[in-house]
C-alpha cells in the first residue's frame, strides 16, 4: 500500500495530509493552537544549540525571555538570492537546512500516525515565490532540497491554489461540473487560479488542460501587518525622529531603511549587524527624540518584535469580525495603544488591496473567459477573512458566487488529493 504525504509549507502555517487508499486526510502537526491542526512555520534556536519548532518554539522562547534567536516567515527568504544562510550561535544554517527541520518534525508527525517511513511528499508551491522566474526557480530548488535533507526521496510540487481548487471538487455531486475562480490569501502570498472542477474526477490523471489560467502577488497577511507597523506603530521607534551630525546645522531623518527593515519583522535581526547599530547609537546622541530611538535600540536588542507583530496581527484580525480594534503592547516604559477601525485599515492598505485587484483581473483576463462565466469564487487562506478581500470578489462576480470554508486546510487537504496526478 503506498503512503504519501502531502505538505503545505506555509508562510504562517504548515500542514500534512495523508494520502492512502485512495482516500485523503488532514492530520494533526503541532499541539498548539487550532486543535494541533496546523503547526505555526517557526523555530526557536537556544543557545544551548537546542532547536524547537511550531508550537513549542513560541513556548521556549516565551520562556526563555526571547534570549535565543526565533524565526518566523521562513518561506518568504526561499526566492531571496541574496540571503543564503544564517549563522545562530556559531553554527551556519543554509536556508533549506532551516526549512528541512521544520519538513523533518512534519514527515515525524505523519509517520508515527500512519505507522512506518514514508518517502513520498506532494508539496505545495506558491504561483509566484518571486516575480523574477530565476529567483522563483531557485525558492523551488530550495524547497525540494530541504524536502531530500527532510528524507523524502519521491518529491513533487503543486500549486497551492490548485490543490485549493481539487479540495473544493470533492464536495460537488458527480459530474456536476464548475469553473471555479480560486482565491487563496495567506501569509506571504495571494494565490489565484482558474480552474475546471468536475465533481467525481478524483483521480483522473491529467489536469493541465483544466487550470485556466494562474497568477499571484506577492501582497498577503504579512503585508497587511507591516503596513499597520508603518502607519500606526513605526513612530513609537523614531520613524519622525530627526538627528544633526556634528557641526552641521540641518536635520536628517533617520534612514528609512531601518525602518523599512523594522516592518518586517522578520528581518529586524539584520538590524543587530554592527554598523547599524554604530549608526542607531550616533542617531541617538544627536536625536531630538531620544526615547523613540531608545525603543528602537531595545526592539533590536531584545528581540521582540515578534510580541509586537502579535499584538498588531491580533489587531487586524478582530478587523475582520469587528469595525474596531486596539493595538495593545507594552515593553519596559514603551506603551502602545493603538486604535485602528477598518476604514483606516483599509485606507492606509489601499495599495495593497489594489495590487491584489490587479492581479485578481488580470487572472480572469488571462483564462479567456469573462467574470460573469466563472460559476463559483472559491475563497480560502487566513487572509481571505479580511472583509475588504470578500468585496474585492462580490464587486466582480456577485456575493452569492462567493464561497469561503476551511481557510487553513484546503490547500493541503488538495495536495493529498494530487498524489494520483502524479504516482
Ligand atoms: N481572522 C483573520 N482576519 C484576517 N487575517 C487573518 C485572520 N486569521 C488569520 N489571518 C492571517 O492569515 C495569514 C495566515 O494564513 P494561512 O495560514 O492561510 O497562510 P500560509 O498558508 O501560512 O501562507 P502562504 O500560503 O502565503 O504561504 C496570516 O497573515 C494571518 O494574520
Ligand atoms: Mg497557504
Amino acid at each position: 500500500m503506498q503512503i504519501v504525504f502531502g505538505i503545505d509549507f506555509g508562510t504562517t502555517n504548515s500542514a500534512l495530509s495523508v494520502y492512502r487508499n485512495g482516500t485523503v486526510e488532514v492530520v494533526a502537526v503541532d499541539g498548539g493552537d487550532q486543535g494541533g491542526e496546523l503547526m505555526r512555520s517557526v523555530l526557536y534556536f537556544n543557545e544551548e544549540h537546542e532547536i524547537f519548532a511550531g508550537h513549542e518554539a513560541i513556548h521556549q522562547y516565551v520562556n526563555d525571555g526571547a534570549a535565543g534567536r526565533f524565526m518566523q516567515s521562513i518561506k518568504t527568504f526561499l526566492p531571496n538570492t541574496s540571503f543564503d544562510s544564517t549563522e545562530i550561535f556559531g553554527t551556519r544554517y543554509t536556508i533549506d537546512d532551516l526549512v528541512a527541520i521544520i519538513l523533518r518534525k512534519i514527515k515525524a508527525r505523519g509517520e508515527a500516525y500512519v505507522g512506518r517511513p514514508v518517502e513520498s511528499v506532494v508539496l505545495g508551491r506558491p504561483v509566484v515565490f518571486s516575480q523574477d522566474a530565476a529567483r522563483d526557480a531557485v525558492a523551488e530548488q530550495r524547497l525540494e532540497k530541504a524536502a531530500r535533507k527532510a528524507g523524502f526521496r519521491n518529491i513533487w510540487f503543486q500549486y497551492e491554489p490548485v490543490a485549493a481548487a481539487l479540495a473544493f471538487e470533492e464536495s460537488l455531486q458527480p459530474g456536476e461540473e464548475r469553473i471555479v475562480f480560486i482565491g487563496d490569501f495567506g501569509g506571504g502570498t495571494s494565490d489565484f487560479s482558474v480552474i475546471r472542477v468536475k465533481g467525481g474526477a478524483f483521480g483522473r490523471s491529467d489536469r493541465r488542460s483544466d487550470v485556466l489560467s494562474l497568477g499571484g502577488v506577492y501582497v498577503a497577511g504579512d503585508k497587511f501587518d507591516s503596513q499597520i507597523m508603518w502607519d500606526k506603530v513605526a513612530h513609537y521607534f523614531g520613524r519622525y525622529a530627526r538627528y544633526r551630525t556634528m557641526g552641521k546645522e540641518e536635520w536628517n531623518s533617520i534612514p528609512k531603511s531601518i525602518i523599512y527593515t523594522l516592518c518586517q519583522w522578520h528581518r529586524i535581526p539584520l538590524l543587530r549587524a554592527r554598523k547599524t547599530r554604530e549608526l542607531i547609537r550616533v542617531i541617538k546622541g544627536a536625536a531630538d527624540d531620544r526615547r523613540a530611538i531608545g525603543h528602537l535600540e531595545n526592539i533590536i536588542n531584545d528581540n521582540y518584535g515578534f510580541f509586537l507583530f502579535q499584538a498588531i496581527e491580533k489587531a487586524k484580525c478582530e478587523l475582520s469580525d469587528s469595525d474596531r480594534s486596539l493595538i495593545h503592547f507594552q515593553d519596559r516604559d514603551l506603551i502602545i495603544n493603538e486604535e485602528i477601525c477598518t476604514e483606516e485599515f483599509e485606507a492606509l492598505n489601499a495599495d495593497n488591496f489594489r495590487q491584489i485587484a490587479a492581479c485578481i483581473d488580470e487572472v480572469v483576463a488571462k483564462s479567456g473567459l469573462l467574470p460573469a462565466q466563472m460559476d463559483t469564487v472559491f475563497l480560502t487562506g487566513g487572509t481571505s477573512r479580511i472583509p475588504r478581500i470578500q468585496t474585492l470578489f462580490a464587486d466582480r462576480f456577485g456575493r452569492d458566487r462567493l464561497e469561503q470554508r476551511n481557510a487553513f486546510t484546503s490547500v493541503v487537504h488538495g495536495l493529498g488529493s494530487s498524489v494520483p496526478l502524479f504516482v
